[in-house]
C-alpha cells in the first residue's frame, strides 16, 4: 500500500540519489528502468515539476517520445546493484525489470508503472520538451560531456502525485 505524501517532502532524500547513485527513470507501458544522474526539482509555470535530461542515444528516449509520461521512482542503499546495471544495460536488449528481480505496480495517474520496491515514487506528465543545443552551450562542457555529440533532450515533467511505502 502506498500513501499520497506532499509532493516536496521527500525532496532530500531524492535529490540525495540523484547525486549518488542514482534515480531510476520509467518509462513505456512495461516500466523499463534507466538510471539517471543528472535532473532538477522545481516550480515553473505555478507547476510542480521534475526535469530530467535523456540523450537520444536510450532506449527510454524512445519510450518518452512515444508516451509522454514518466515515473521517477527513488531507490533504496540495498538497490544500488539494481541501479547500476540499469545505468550500464539497455532495456533494447535485455528485460531490466527480470534482471533485478523488480515488480510492477500500476500507477495513480498514468501508464507508466512504478517499481514495488522502490519506497518513494513520482508520477509524472511531459509538458514541454527542449534541446541542449551545442551552439548555445559552454565550451568546457561540451569537451567534458559531448565528445561524441548525442546531446540530451530536456523533459518538463509535471508531477501529478508523489507516493511512499506505508
Ligand atoms: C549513475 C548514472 C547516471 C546516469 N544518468 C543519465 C542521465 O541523466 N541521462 C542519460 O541519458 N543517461 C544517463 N545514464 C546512462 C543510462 O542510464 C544508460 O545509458 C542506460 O543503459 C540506458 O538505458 P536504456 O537504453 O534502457 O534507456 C546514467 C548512468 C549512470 C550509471
Amino acid at each position: 500500500m502506498r500513501e499520497k505524501i506532499e509532493t516536496f517532502s521527500e525532496l532530500d532524500l531524492t535529490l540525495e540519489h540523484l547525486y549518488n547513485n542514482g534515480l531510476l527513470l520509467s518509462s513505456g507501458k512495461q516500466g523499463n528502468p534507466m538510471t539517471i544522474g543528472w535532473g532538477t526539482v522545481g516550480i515553473i509555470w505555478h507547476k510542480q515539476i521534475f526535469t530530467i535530461m535523456v540523450r537520444p542515444s536510450r532506449y527510454s528516449f524512445k519510450l518518452l517520445e512515444e508516451l509522454s509520461e514518466f515515473v521517477i521512482n527513488v531507490p533504496t542503499q540495498e538497490l544500488k546493484k539494481q541501479v547500476a546495471y540499469c545505468g550500464v544495460k539497455s532495456g533494447r536488449d535485455v528485460n531490466k525489470i527480470e534482471k533485478c528481480n523488480f515488480h510492477l505496480e500500476k500507477s495513480n495517474n498514468i501508464s507508466v508503472p512504478y517499481i514495488k520496491e522502490c519506497p518513494v515514487h513520482y508520477e509524472c506528465k511531459i509538458v514541454n520538451k527542449n534541446d541542449i543545443i551545442n551552439s548555445e552551450l559552454d565550451r568546457d562542457i561540451i569537451e567534458k560531456y559531448y565528445n561524441e555529440g548525442d546531446f540530451h533532450s530536456v523533459y518538463f515533467g509535471e508531477i501529478l502525485g508523489v507516493y511512499k511505502k506505508k
